[in-house]
């Protein structure tokens, strides 16, 4: 599936749709530049499982937690974290986790952990504010999700 957005609020939303459709142990991987939205769709991720903004921490970190009722999102960004050392920022753990569900951005140094079964996200840089995002599904229970989505999904604004 294919998806093009305006601005970040389009790409908030297709993110806010794909949160509702979310359950534990679903991994999404999120590749593209910097820039390119993959932190703001998690935003609308948070939004869709129905998480009360939470308070962004200035500081850099490896993951942050978003704790909703009954579902807890790990995002993790990856950006610049070598593969060695991976197994040390709790992807594994969160896989382990029986409420949780996975977002990384910059997950190829992850690779190792990842689990063949996931949704795949790619962003692309359009013209302006325009963003164009891929999302493939690997498996079954991805593929349910990517279809309810494409249900769900348009217009966004
Ligand atoms: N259509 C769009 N979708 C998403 N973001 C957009 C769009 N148009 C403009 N933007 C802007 O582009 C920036 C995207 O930043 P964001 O942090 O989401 O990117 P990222 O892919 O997570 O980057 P990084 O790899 O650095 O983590 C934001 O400033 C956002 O407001
Ligand atoms: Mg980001």
């Amino acid at each position: 599936m294919i998806v093009n957005t305006r601005g970040p609020e389009e790409t908030r939303s297709l993110g806010e749709r794909m949160g509702r459709l979310l359950e534990p142990l679903d991994v999404l991987c999120l590749r593209g530049e910097l820039g390119s939205g993959k932190t703001t769709f998690v935003s609308g991720l948070v939004r869709g499982l129905g998480i009360p903004a939470p308070v962004q921490s200035p500081t850099f970190t490896l993951e942050r937690v978003y704790r909703g009722k009954g579902i807890v999102l790990h995002h993790f960004d990856l950006y610049r974290v070598a593969a060695a050392h991976t197994g040390d920022v709790g992807i594994e753990a969160a896989l382990q986790d029986p409420s949780g569900i996975i977002a990384i951005e910059w997950p190829e140094s992850g690779d190792v952990y990842l689990p063949g079964d996931r949704l795949d996200l790619s962003f692309f840089h359009s013209r302006g504010d325009a963003r164009r995002i891929r999302i493939e599904a690997r498996g079954q229970r991805p593929r349910k999700i990517l279809a309810a989505l494409r249900r769900l999904a348009l217009p966004l604004s």
